[in-house]
């Protein structure tokens, strides 16, 4: 694949049948961490086999854990033990993933070796500050580029000792990486957050037998405990879920059923922002896969208003709005998004890419420092119109070509337009697609997106 890997999305789908797309990310993550960290043997199924989750478990294979597959999902991680890690032989490169690099950092920085962590030019301009200064309060030492970003040095050796800290920003990222150091710490380290993140570190050490306290919305390790392997069964991302959840809901037509799907509490924004707009969305099927509560979501196309994205949501829904971008532009009236400046400093910056891609294509929106507002242009027809004879009900974007900054999300939300757009759409720099979504482009096909790839 060259770095210009391009989508062209065309007009005239709709979206249809099962859909089960791969396994969370954030899960598949901790999995590796918390399977390597373990005295023993961990089975992995419906493990991502995505760029970003692979670069962990390339790290820590580095680091002296054997680690068989994946094959098909299914991974099986023989466990070194807290204090069983070797040091890698050179710096870790971690790619495009801001979650390897976080989380990696706190459990590196109570090691008995040095690591450097390294990523790609997106990564490596990622502010790390967030981590690295109450890692530093702690007792760790790593040294970042002065303008806080990649890459990180990392001295191991150094004791640490648990805090409390109140975390200025709602990151799980950040929250994660106290955590993990916490496991090594000196007594108790409690990490607050300004509003609930997602829970998957203290759901995964719970499930891995390590006692995790929560209070209101602090919760707490100590250190010097141990982990015990189990068996881990890694529900379907919500967040890929989430383009064709917005696929779906704007395509006339379309009645789609995405199975197996992570619906933790703390990740739900996207289902409830979508409801709230209008959408038809049916949860069934709830049951539980591991520690983690899943269900299958069955959409209908239907008619979306615009709404105002209640702040409380942000948190819960931060990776689906570039999608959700997508979602205002085909509803009745304005969409206003606000409290969500951590959009700025993901892959890409995500509120100015989604800002030009979609007044690219004709759609009037407004970037905000701290979010964005978006005019609908609305209309889906009712059931029983011939679309043939009256297109332009359908059509909500013009056809043309988008950068996606090499940003995955970016690239899957415009792919979802193509469902709306008068003339096809180009998006380019697609490749990072494979960091959360391998086999997107055939899924998207097989489901009724009318896609395909050019180099
Ligand atoms: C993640 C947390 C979120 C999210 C990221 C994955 C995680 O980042 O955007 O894709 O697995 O903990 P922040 O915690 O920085 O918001």
């Amino acid at each position: 694949m060259t770095k210009e890997h391009i989508f062209s999305s065309t007009p005239g789908g709709r979206l249809s049948g099962d859909i089960r797309v791969p396994g969370d990310k954030s899960i598949s993550h901790r999995s590796i961490m918390f399977g390597s960290l373990a005295e023993g043997v961990t089975e992995v199924e419906g493990f991502l086999e995505g760029e970003d989750s692979l670069a962990t478990l390339a790290a820590f294979r580095r680091m002296g854990v054997a680690i068989e597959g994946p094959t098909q999902g299914r991974v099986t991680i023989h466990g070194v033990g807290m204090h069983g890690l070797r040091a890698p032989d050179s710096a870790l490169d971690l790619g495009n993933s801001g979650t390897s690099m976080r989380l990696m950092a706190g459990l590196l920085s109570a090691q008995a070796f040095n690591t450097e962590l390294t990523g790609d030019a997106s990564l490596s301009r990622r502010p790390m500050r967030r981590v690295t200064q109450p890692l530093a309060l702690m007792g760790a030492r790593i040294e970042t580029e002065a303008t806080g970003t990649p890459p990180l040095r990392i001295q191991g050796r150094s004791p640490l000792r648990g805090i409390r800290y109140d975390m200025p920003v709602a990151s799980a990222q950040v929250k994660s990486a106290l955590l993990l150091a916490g496991l090594y710490a000196d007594g108790e380290t409690c990490v607050t957050e300004p509003a609930p993140t997602r829970d998957h570190t203290e759901r995964m050490l719970t499930a891995f037998g390590y006692l995790v306290t929560r209070h209101h919305n602090t919760v707490c390790v100590k250190g010097g405990g141990r982990l015990n392997p189990t068996r881990i069964a890694i529900p379907a991302d919500i967040s890929s879920t989430a383009f064709f959840l917005v696929g779906a809901a704007i395509a006339p037509g379309s009645d789609a059923t995405l199975t197996d799907v992570g619906i933790n509490p703390t990740r739900i924004g996207v289902i409830n922002i979508l409801q709230l707009m209008g959408a038809h969305i049916d949860i069934v099927n709830k049951r539980m896969f591991g520690g983690e509560p899943v269900a299958d979501l069955r959409v209908r196309a239907g008619t979306l208003k615009g709404i105002e994205i209640p702040i409380e949501q942000v948190p819960l829904a931060i990776d689906e709005f570039p999608a959700l971008f997508i979602a205002a532009a085909c509803a009745e009236g304005r969409t206003i998004l606000t409290g969500a400046e951590e959009l700025r400093v993901k892959e890409s910056d995500r509120i100015q890419a989604m800002a030009d891609g979609l007044r690219q294509l004709g759609i009037t929106a407004e970037p905000t420092p701290d979010g964005i507002i978006i005019e609908g242009k609305g209309g889906i027809p009712a059931k029983g119109t011939d679309l043939k004879s009256a297109p332009e009900n359908q059509t909500v974007f013009s056809g043309g070509e988008i950068d996606s900054h090499g940003d995955h999300r970016i690239a899957m939300a415009f792919a979802m337009a193509g469902l709306r757009a008068a003339g096809p759409l180009r998006i380019r720099d697609c490749k990072n697609v494979d960091t959360s979504f391998p086999g997107f482009v055939g899924l998207a096909r097989k489901s009724g997106l009318n896609i395909k790839t050019q180099d």
